[in-house]
């Protein structure tokens, strides 16, 4: 299947990431290198570290991008910069993008069991070499986790009925498909229901089978600890909780005084690493949310290290 996968905010990236032509740039969800070939074309003389966890994507952005010499290639996790430079022997660099969540071609493509308009293995792992998958997740967590975890990540109001009939379902017989589960949650919630109703659960599954939200706060903390004086780290975030933890920790490592009121002097030790460029986020074009539904709920954030 073609890799197949609109960059969302190319020029407000490609803007924000204020690219020096000789600097070393990372982009940590490569994917289909939408954002990266425009980021190449721009350092004729730097260095691309390209990381995703997905070894399709890595295979696609190759392809993609064989006609570029200075590109290094990483299969990991973007959450583990900090070791994926010092492997490379980097110590520091001038940019990094982070467009988190699915690529179009994750979603797309059946095999995967992202999906839930097709039928499919219930799978949704980025990185097929990881244990933990969707159907682990169907068939071994409580009715707590899983309407917790719906709620939470699927903002579906519906979660504990959901959850409530995966677990009697599953006593009948194991939940291995995109469709088995489409049918329980198709049942659990009132059809006319903001969209197709299987896909803020599916959204749920995604998230925690690939451990989306917990890791981002310190992520943003390592990735901001990781670029030079005047260094740019660009995040574009799909879900309110993921930009809320990009939102927090850009605060913090600007320096907010966390300090109870009324303290004669601060005594938090508070750290200033550099100041956030987006007061607001910047989010796309009506013009590009015509072109590309997918970016609607995109918001980037940009920080400079000092
Ligand atoms: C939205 S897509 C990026 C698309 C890319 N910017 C483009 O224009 O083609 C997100 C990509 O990041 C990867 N990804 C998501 N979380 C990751 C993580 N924690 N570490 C490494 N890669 C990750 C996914 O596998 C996916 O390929």
């Amino acid at each position: 299947m073609e890799f197949n996968h609109k960059p969302v905010l190319l020029n407000e990236v490609i803007n924000g990431l204020n690219i020096k032509p000789d600097g070393i740039y990372v982009d940590g969800t490569l994917g289909g290198a939408g954002h990266s070939i425009e980021i190449l074309k721009n350092i004729p003389k730097g260095l691309l570290i390209g990381i995703d966890r997905d070894e399709d994507a890595l295979k696609a952005a190759k392809e993609k991008l064989k006609d570029f010499q200075n590109v290094k290639y990483v299969h990991g996790n973007h959450d583990d910069i900090k070791e994926i430079l010092e492997d490379l022997g980097i110590d520091r660099v001038d940019g990094i993008l982070l467009d988190l969540g699915v690529s179009s071609y994750q979603l797309d493509e059946k095999n995967r069991g992202f999906s839930y308009m097709q039928d499919a293995k219930l799978d949704m792992r980025m990185d097929k070499t990881q244990k933990l998958d969707a159907e682990t997740v169907v068939n071994t967590y409580s009715e707590q986790e899983l309407a917790k975890i719906i709620y939470e990540y699927g903002e579906e109001k519906f979660s504990r009925r959901i959850a409530k009939n995966i677990c009697e379902e599953r006593k009948k017989c194991k939940i291995e498909t995109t469709s088995k589960l489409v049918e329980i949650i198709e049942k659990s919630v009132p059809l006319k229901n903001n969209g197709h109703p299987a896909k803020r659960t599916f959204q749920a599954l995604r998230i925690e089978v690939n451990d989306e939200i917990k890791p981002l706060y310190n992520c943003i903390e390592d990735c901001i600890d990781c670029l030079k004086p005047s260094g740019r780290l660009c995040v574009i975030t799909f879900h309110s909780l993921e930009d809320r933890a990009v939102k927090e920790a850009f605060v913090q490592a600007q320096g907010v005084c966390t300090c109870p009121p009324g303290l004669p002097y601060c005594m938090c030790g508070k750290v200033e690493k550099g100041k956030i460029i987006t007061k607001k986020p910047i989010l796309p074009s009506e013009e590009e949310q015509e072109e590309n539904t997918r970016s609607r709920s995109a918001k980037l954030r940009i920080f400079e290290k000092s």
